[in-house]
Order: structure tokens, then sequence, then C-alpha cells
């Protein structure tokens, strides 16, 4: 029988044998450090995912023209990219678009630069998707902070998400070389639907940046003065970089300008208070609530930007102020609209209620029927004595009419040269608060209307 190993032949297979198994006890304890080293990157926040990690459904993700690989943070719906374009704060005369503007106003006449000119610019249409980085790591939240869960955004993918709040773009605008500026739009956060909470609504972001000079142009000696210290100390009042004097005359200036705002907003009468608050990108931080309809009510956050941002962003030799505030709150209390999802509605009935208004208008809505609508038109030659007015049209139609007359609106205008005669067109909509109107219901009003104006204006119908 040939042995199969001679005793010197078994004696180095046994030393071989011995080598490759140390070294794959060695390659297997390294791989085992490395896997262990992955799995807490992973846990602490997403960073991209392996493919295999893929969700059932379809690979990609199409948002606003871009192409997303989806992944196990994907949670957006297709409900919920819906709203994207919708843009409501850059709808003309919609109630948060006016609530916007009065806010812009304000900072518009607040600071002016030396020739009287506006030195806030708004940035009012930047696209909602924005990097983890732009959302968190630029504002210094935590890695394992709460607002980062998949349980509380919408995630597009481990890299991307619709951005939880304007202040996303802070960074990058000071990276640019702003320093005063407004960042205005829809915010995206995972919430309850009820009549104060919806996962979509609108922010205003505010972010004033001073340097020396201007932080002490109303000091006497001024220029002797520091805003910044070596060593210093973080306390209740103040971040260590900062002097207390130069910390203090900018939490004045924002706590001066918000004072105005809330009046502007509320009336010079508002009652207002300041409470501490804690937000990972400022410090120190205050909310400022108002008392409304026998409430306090949160209107905004609001502090001292943290002078890391600052400095990440290359604006080291810069001290800031902040702020945030929420535009569908603020619109339900002023125009006292009961259901945040009625911002939403396209219904004419709604959004007539503030069309032609002013920002600065008392604007107090009224509720909408359920009901359906029903619409007539009614056209005819104005009188020749050039006295009428449509308001005069208006007031009689109201006059016949009554409740269940939701709108009237002019929708034609018409010369005839020849003739020299102006006809008018207006739209009427009719709908009842308690029932479903029938087209023979609205026929008979309408008849009515036409008769009295016939009478009254001594025209005729056309
Ligand atoms: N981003 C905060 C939020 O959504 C609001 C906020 C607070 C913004 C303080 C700021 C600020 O710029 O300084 O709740």
């Amino acid at each position: 029988m040939s042995k199969v190993f001679s005793c010197s032949e078994v004696c180095l297979s046994m030393q071989v044998f011995c080598i490759v198994l140390l070294n794959l006890i060695k390659v297997e304890s390294a791989f085992r450090m490395l896997l262990s080293r992955l799995t807490i990157q992973m846990k602490i926040k997403p960073r991209c995912c392996s493919t295999n990690a893929r969700r059932e459904g379809p690979v990609h993700l199409s948002v606003n023209g871009r192409e997303f690989q989806r992944d196990t943070w994907s949670n957006v719906s297709s409900k919920i990219l819906s709203h994207l374009g919708k843009k409501l704060h850059l709808q003309k005369y919609h109630p948060l678009s006016l609530i916007k503007q009065r806010i812009v106003n304000l900072f518009y006449k607040r600071f002016v630069g030396r020739t009287g000119n506006p030195i806030f610019s708004v940035y009012d249409d930047l696209e909602p998707i924005v990097s983890i980085k732009q959302n968190f790591d630029s504002l210094l939240i935590p890695p394992y902070h709460q607002s980062r869960k998949k349980s509380d955004c919408y995630y597009i993918n481990c890299d991307y998400l619709l951005r939880a709040h304007t202040t996303a773009h802070q960074s990058e605008l000071i990276g640019m070389g702003l320093n005063n500026f407004l960042v205005i739009g829809d915010v995206y956060r995972r919430d309850e639907i009820d009549s104060t909470h919806y996962p979509v609504f609108h922010q205003v972001d505010a972010v004033r940046l001073c340097g020396k000079h201007e932080v002490f142009r109303s000091i006497e000696n001024g220029d002797k003065m520091a805003v910044f210290e070596n060593e210093g100390e973080r306390t209740a009042q103040k971040q260590e970089a900062h002097t207390l004097e130069a910390s203090k005359i900018m939490e004045d200036e924002l706590k001066s300008t918000l004072i105005v705002l809330a009046q502007d907003l509320f009336g010079q009468e508002v009652k207002y208070r300041w409470v501490d608050a804690y937000f990972p990108f400022t410090h120190p931080s205050w909310e400022l609530e108002v008392h409304h309809q026998d409430k306090w009510m949160e209107l905004l956050g609001c502090g001292i930007m943290e002078q890391r941002i600052l400095q990440n962003a290359g604006a080291q030799d810069r001290i800031g102020w902040a702020l945030g505030l929420g535009l569908e709150r603020l619109a339900m209390c002023l125009y006292d609209i009961p259901d945040i999802r009625l911002f939403w509605s396209t219904d004419s009935g709604f959004l007539s209620q503030f069309e032609n208004r002013d920002p600065h208008d008392c604007i107090k809505y009224k509720p909408v029927s359920i009901y359906p609508q029903c619409i007539n038109d009614i056209s005819f030659w104005l009188p020749n004595d050039g006295d009428y007015t449509s308001n005069d049209f208006y007031d009689l139609v109201r006059e016949i009419g009554g409740d269940i007359v939701e709108q009237i609106s002019l929708v034609d205008k018409y010369f005839h040269p020849k003739k020299q005669h102006t006809s008018h067109c207006y739209r009427i909509v009719y709908r009842h608060m308690e029932k479903t109107l029938t087209q023979e219901e609205v026929n008979t009003i309408h008849k009515q209307i036409e008769k009295a104006v016939a009478l009254k204006f001594n025209v005729s119908i056309r």
C-alpha cells in the first residue's frame, strides 16, 4: 500500500495546514472588525446603503425631474410628492402668500442700506430636495437626534430628503457670501393629519450677520470693543467665542425686530413673552409667544447662531442671529381659518375671500359650504348716464340673493365702437350652507336678479 503522505511529508503538511489556519483566523477577525465598524457607522446615520437593500417596487424615484435611486431609507409617497410643485406661498393672493409678503415688507422696511434700499434678500423658490448635510449636519444637529429619524422625515433615499425646515439652506447661503436673507418655502414632516397638522407646511427663516462695525455702530467708542474672545466660557447668556457685549447687542436687535413683527401682525397692544428654548443651531435660543384669543401661542423660534456654523461657512469674522417661523398657524390665527387643510383648497369659495386683498388688510374668513356651487352669468349694456359702478350691481345681487350668493365677479368687459356702449358680464356663484341647490331654484333667483337689474339701472339684459 503506498502511503499517501511520508512522515516528513505529514509534518510538512501539518505545518502548512497550521499556517493556513492561522492566516484564516487573522483574516476572519480582521473581517469581523471591519464588519462591526461598518455596522456602527450605519447605526449612527444614514450613509449610502448597498443596492441589495433596495425595497420592493421601482428602483428609481423621479422627483422634480430628477432621478434618485431608492433604498431602505426611501419613505416618501407619491401623495406627498404631489405637493412639491404647488408652492402656495408663491400663489398670488393665497392667504399664505399674503402673510409671507407682510413679513417680507417688515424686513424690507426695518433694514435698509446707506441709500435706503432694503438689505435683506428673499429666497422663496429654492428646491425642497436637500441633502442630509444641508438639513442636519451643517446645522450641528447631533447624529442621534430625533428629528433625523425615518419616522419623522420624508427621505428620498439615504442621502436626500424633502427639507424638514427652511433652516436647511442657511449654511449654503452664508457660504455664498450673504449676510441678510430670508428663506421661504414648503417643508415636509411626517405627522398626523388633523385640523392643525398637515405633513406639508410653510416656513420663513431669517438670518442676519454683522461684522464688528455693524454690531457696535451705535455705541460710543465702539471701535475699541470686541465681538470675539479667546478662551471665553459658554454660559446661559452667550457662546464661548462671543463677548457678552456683542451677544447682548445682537440679542437686543433680534428681539426688538421680533416685537415689531408681532405688533405688526397682531396689533400694537399684543401681549407677548420670551421663553428660553434649545435649538442645536443657536445659543442662546428663545421662543416668542403671543397672547391670542385667551391662549399663549408659540409664534417663532430664534437665537444667536452657533459660531461653528459661521466658521464652517467661511463667515468666522461675523456674529449672527436667526429665526424660524411657521406660516400656517399664523395665517389661521390672523384670518380665523379653522382648519389647516383649507390652505390646499382650490375651491373658489375659499380662495376668492383673499383675492385682490392687500397683505395688511384685516380679513376674516367665512366658512364655505360643503354643498356644490351653481354658477350663472348675467350680461347687460351699462346705462348711458355714466353713474353706474360695479358695486351698485354687487349690492343689488346681495339684496336679492342673500346668503346663497357666495361670489360675484366681473368676468368680461366689452366696448362696442359703433354703438359707443359698454357691456359687462358678471358671474354669480350660488351655494347654500345647508343643502344642495337645484338648478331650478337658482334659476328662479337669477331671473329675479335680472328683472331687478333691468328695472333699477334701466338696462336690457343681453
Ligand atoms: N428650524 C426650526 C424649526 O423648524 C425653527 C428655527 C428656530 C429656525 C431657530 C431658526 C432658528 O433659524 O434660529 O423648528
